[in-house]
């Protein structure tokens, strides 16, 4: 018999018919008498009871069902008895699909830390939080593509191994099929890279930006949406070694086009996530709030975690210049009274998290867009302004996350760009591909950098970014 989802189960639309669910075993209570299963297929946070009459079934089946355990049932849908659910299946057959050894089954029917769960990554989706996640995980990716398709976007796959340093910070993981044990010298006792794959010294991706901008300046409008790595090491809740990035690049924008199409796209996703996952959502928003109730007044949220998502959608996001901001900063409460770890000063300075979070949750209470940030703290690509001092960059900080996006207008002017990248020591020869674009037909063009597990932390209210990526790379960890 063809099996049918829990979710569409328990819509209650087949009342009194037979059906069939193949799932995992959550939960089994009961009596001597009978046993109620509750089983989850990962289609949707609920379950869906299947009640067992001890008489219809051998006891040694019975023993098999236990937490962990798949099972195909089929029974009769009728309309539950017990409070808590619609309808729940009388079990007629019952085949056990896979054991699960209860003794060594690490999923308890009990709260588990996040922590422990990520050693567990393989099983993790069998949760109620993590199965949450990984649906809005898939349900953002989706809203993504469909924002940008309406759009008109060209969805382009930019390369994963590539010879050039994107964001010129040198983070990168380096690609080679070389025998480590044996390099290749050359006369001076360096590794000789020409005998290397590629014939050069190549690297995982920091980014897809400067190949995006290939394709904006002939197709207009187009979007990357891939992995991207980074080699800091930096092991924080906000950062990932292998994480993925949405960069869309458009022709003839500006920097207000551009900080326009980043606040509709965010506001975009998070409504599709409101209408299309508002179980998982409501799920998520008590979890938080259990999650919080131990703590001190002040580490609490002021919203729960749907007010907060609605509250995002429904108001503009702050726009204001570096500068601007760190006149703010510098006159602080946290900054006069020292409380700041990285104290302002003045023009300059990079903006820690602590700074960023100031601005969000303290003094705007909402997202903010900061642009115009000084060149000297920003990537070489990013247009000059008039002043020689500041560039055309803007970021997008988020409560509880900070930097969510990155972007700017691009530094269109052949010898402009060609000038700030002898400043920046970035390798002319190397990006000749990307300088060539500037000598023939260049024009004004933006475009932004969304990190896809920050955008899941946000919406999902999960604390560290190692909780929304199905399996997390960070410094001393690939296990799975
Ligand atoms: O600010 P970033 O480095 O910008 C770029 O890479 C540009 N090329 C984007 C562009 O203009 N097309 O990174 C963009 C975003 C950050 O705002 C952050 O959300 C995320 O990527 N991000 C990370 N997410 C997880 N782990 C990390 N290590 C991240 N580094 C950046
Ligand atoms: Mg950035």
């Amino acid at each position: 018999m063809k099996h049918t989802k829990v979710k569409t189960l328990l819509l209650g639309e087949a009342v009194n018919k037979t059906v069939c669910v193949k799932g995992w075993v959550r939960t089994k209570r009961g009596s001597k008498n009978v046993s109620f299963i509750a089983i989850n297929d990962g289609s949707t946070i609920n379950n869906i009871q299947a009640v067992a009459e001890s008489d219809s079934f051998d006891e040694s089946l019975l023993k098999q069902i236990t937490t962990g355990a798949c099972l195909s049932i089929i029974g009769t849908l009728i309309e539950s008895q017990g409070s808590g659910q619609k309808v729940e299946i009388a079990a007629q057959e019952i085949e056990v699909l896979g054991e699960a050894d209860t003794d060594l089954y690490p999923l308890q029917p009990k709260r588990h830390s996040l922590e422990f769960l990520r050693e567990k990554a393989h099983l993790r989706f069998r949760t109620n939080t993590f199965s949450a996640v990984f649906r809005i995980r898939h349900a953002l990716s989706f809203a993504i593509h469909q924002f940008f398709n309406d759009k008109g976007f060209v969805n382009l796959h930019t390369p994963i191994i590539t010879g050039a340093d994107a964001e010129g910070a040198g983070e990168m993981f380096q690609v080679s099929s070389l025998d480590w044990n044996n390099l290749p010298k050359d006369d001076k006792g360096n590794v000789d890279e020409s005998q290397d794959f590629f014939g050069k010294k190549t690297n995982l991706t920091v980014s897809g930006q400067l190949e995006a901008e290939l394709g904006a300046l002939a197709l207009g409008q187009v979007y990357t949406f891939g992995p991207t790595f980074r080699a800091e090491n930096s092991n924080t809740s906000r950062h990932l070694s292998e994480f993925w990035m949405i960069e869309p690049e458009v022709a003839f924008a500006d920097l207000n086009d551009n900080m326009d199409l980043a606040e509709d796209f965010l506001k975009y996703c998070i409504q599709y996530v409101l209408d299309k996952c508002s179980d998982d959502i409501a799920f998520l928003d008590k979890r938080l709030a259990d999650e919080e109730k131990n703590l001190p007044k002040e580490q609490k949220s002021e919203m729960g975690l749907t007010e907060r998502l609605q509250f995002v959608v429904e108001n503009d996001f702050e726009r204001l210049t570096y500068t601007e901001a760190i006149f703010i900063l510098r006159n602080s409460k946290p900054n006069k009274k020292k409380k700041f770890q990285y104290l302002i000063e003045g023009f300059g300075a990079d903006l820690q998290s602590e700074h960023e979070r100031y601005l969000v949750e303290k003094k705007f209470k909402k997202p903010v867009i900061l642009t115009d940030y000084p060149k000297g703290i920003k990537a070489f690509y990013m247009r000059m302004n008039e002043d020689g001092q500041t560039v055309r960059a803007m970021d997008i900080l988020f409560p509880g996350i900070g930097e969510i996006v990155g972007g700017s207008q691009r530094e269109e002017r052949m010898e402009i760009l060609k000038s700030r990248m002898e400043e920046m020591d970035v390798d002319q020869e190397e990006l000749w591909w990307y300088l060539e674009t500037r000598q023939f037909g260049s024009c004004p063009h933006s475009g932004f950098g969304l990190g896809f597990e920050r955008l899941i932390m946000f919406v999902t209210g999960m604390k560290n970014v190692r909780d929304v990526i199905p399996f997390p790379r960070y410094p001393q960890n690939s296990e799975f």
